[in-house]
């Protein structure tokens, strides 16, 4: 959908960011901003400021940051549409009737027509999984413990034999072949026959947490590999942003969420009573997923497997849960393998009695380390005091820190004056290798490497801009040797056509317009941290003259090298490489 963009600032600027804000946030004055606690990531002290003259927000710890219309994105979980007609409600602006674009109208027909066919799926699978195909299925569910209720709950079914089953089921629905290409559910294939992705298995239906089906998990009866199959992602599909059962589990009436690692656990839990039961879907737990989380709770019960996979994967998804606002306890089996298998063995009430003997994220990651050291050499358990005392330094609320430290003291049998003072000079080290680098609170994922890849190629595209927003007077010395053109990210050189363009006037900056030609929220965060990294020289005349030029320099020859890349022409070429030497001998003063 595709607003004009007179009515997306008349809009925005009709709802001062301060009031919209200020009804989801604490804001204080100070100064001329006004800042409060990030409700984007958490903390104790304040970091998130709202510049009501730039109309936009900006955090110091995380670095969440944009203008009105991000932040209802972002806090919301809204779509730029969505967030626009709020605003317009809000001031009472009524949005003109919206075509889609061929391109937006193509994707929502795709994901419409996948929703429904998923749901046909499911519905068929489940018919099948009563008629008399599906009574092998049945007797397997039964033997497991799982009432028709539960069966009904869940919408468990049962995929058939038959290769193309299903295949021939949607076709007679009207689904054609394009339609199921990407569907995850058949496969389309003009060589060897359309199949079904599925066959012979007990079929679990994954559903968003609007109670959507997005995609399947299917089991085999019995052994035989691979145990369970899911869907691959489609663009309903995101098995990092979902979890299984949370379609039950966020209405559940308890204040807290299990988190398992299996379906089955997830049913068996659900069927015992513990309604607040949800599994990650067949990956390990993701960032995506503790944030979903966070919309429902801030109290997580780990409750995995009892084998070492599952310990490792405990030990891997408390710093993310941590890392996202979230408490967490950890759940014992032993000696049972699952969840699944020790309610039928001993019942809800023994489950529950394990959730509220819990030990907190903290002291089983503890326990954990504790036992890779021999406590009985004393080498060994000098390192793993230091390794505990490290762990220990992390936590930032320093009462809570002072509680665990005496709770590992006694649980290890450390002194404890002596465990508090190594502590502190961990806790000390740390925070000077935080300082500066926002990034370090985030778990180190492989977007986010490429991501620091990609920050430090596109790096000096950024400072420029920066530059050029904080002292508009360096624009005539800048433009002289840089143009938009020589901004070679995308993203980068839409900001500085518009930015070029306010400054070229001569106008005041309004960066919160130029946010508002983005309407993807990622895109957003990015703008407005270009407009936030503030960038005190605190220098000299002279070397903050050669910093600029190193900038300018850095980022004019990155573009002549891209067109020399792209050059065939022996006398654009040479022209080229005359510039080229210019650049490296350029000396920018104002
Ligand atoms: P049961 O073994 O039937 O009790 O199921 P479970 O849910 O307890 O399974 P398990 O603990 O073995 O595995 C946990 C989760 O990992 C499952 O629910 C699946 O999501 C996933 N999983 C297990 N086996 C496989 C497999 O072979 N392939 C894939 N892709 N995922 C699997
Ligand atoms: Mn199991």
């Amino acid at each position: 959908m595709r607003y004009e963009e007179q009515i997306i600032e008349e809009v925005r600027e009709r709802n001062d960011i301060v009031d919209v804000i200020s009804s989801y946030v604490t804001l204080k004055k100070r100064g001329g901003s006004y800042f409060g606690l990030c409700p984007f990531h958490n903390e104790k002290s304040p970091s998130f400021h709202v510049d009501q003259n730039r109309q936009m927000y900006y955090c110091f710890g995380c670095g969440q940051g944009g203008n009105v219309y991000t932040f209802l994105m972002e806090y919301n979980r809204m779509t730029f549409p969505e967030a626009l007609k709020q605003l317009a409600d809000r001031a009472g602006i009524k949005l003109p009737e919206q075509e889609m674009s061929p391109e937006k109208r193509r994707e929502a027909d795709a994901r419409s027509a996948l929703r429904e066919m998923n749901k046909q799926a499911a519905i068929y699978y489940n018919y099948l999984l009563k008629s008399s195909r599906g009574s092998n299925a049945m007797n397997y569910l039964k033997s497991r413990g799982l009432t028709d209720e539960t069966i009904n709950h869940f919408g468990l079914g049962y995929s058939d034999i038959y290769p193309d089953d299903l295949y021939r089921y949607l076709q007679s629905k009207g689904f054609t072949d394009y339609q199921m290409k990407d569907s995850s559910l058949v496969v389309i294939d003009s060589v060897r026959g359309n199949r079904d992705r599925f066959y012979n298995r007990v079929m679990f239906p994954i559903m968003d947490p609007g109670q959507r089906v997005i995609g399947f998990g299917g089991r085999v009866m019995g052994d035989g590999q691979p145990k369970y199959l899911n869907s691959n992602e489609t663009i309903l599909f995101d098995k990092g942003r979902n979890l299984y059962g949370l379609n039950y589990a966020r209405r559940s009436r308890n204040r807290a969420i299990i988190l398992c690692e299996g379906y089955m656990d997830v049913i068996s839990l659900h069927q015992a009573g513990f309604t607040n039961a949800v599994a990650p879907l067949g990956t390990a737990f993701t960032p995506g997923q503790a944030l979903l989380l966070k919309r429902y709770t801030e109290e997580v019960i780990l409750s995995f497997d009892s084998d070492g996979a599952g310990k490792k994967a405990a030990l891997r998804a408390l710093p993310i849960l941590r890392d996202n606002g979230l408490r967490a306890s950890v759940l014992s089996m032993t000696p049972y393998k699952d969840p699944d298998e020790l309610i039928k063995a001993e019942g809800a009430e023994a489950y529950q009695k394990r959730i509220e003997e819990a030990r907190p994220g903290r002291m089983f990651e503890l326990d954990c380390l504790s036992e890779n050291y021999d406590q009985k050499n004393p080498d060994s358990r000098t390192e793993f005091i230091h390794a505990a005392a490290k762990n220990l330094s992390r936590i930032e609320d320093s009462i809570e820190r002072d509680n665990y430290v005496t709770a590992a003291a006694n649980r290890f049998m450390i002194n404890r004056k002596e465990l508090e003072k190594l502590v502190e000079r961990y806790g000390m080290s740390y925070q000077l290798e935080q300082a500066g680098d926002r990034y370090k609170k985030e778990p180190e994922t492989r977007e986010r490497r490429e991501e620091k890849k990609k920050m430090s190629k596109n790096q000096p595209q950024r400072i420029l801009l920066t530059w050029l927003t904080d002292y508009p007077e360096l624009y005539p010395v800048v433009s002289k040797v840089v143009g938009p053109d020589d901004f070679l990210t995308p993203l980068y050189h839409s900001v500085a056509i518009m930015l070029f363009d306010q400054l070229e006037q001569g106008e005041e900056l309004k960066p919160a317009r130029i946010i508002d030609r983005f309407t993807d929220a990622e895109d957003q965060k990015e703008v407005a941290s270009l407009f936030h990294a503030k960038l005190d020289f605190g220098i000299s005349e002279e070397d903050r003259d050669k910093a600029l030029t190193d900038v300018v320099r850095k980022v004019k020859l990155a573009s002549i090298e891209e067109q020399m890349v792209h050059t065939s022409d022996i006398v654009e070429w040479q022209k080229l490489i005359r510039q080229k030497k210019e650049i490296q001998e350029l000396e920018l003063k104002r």
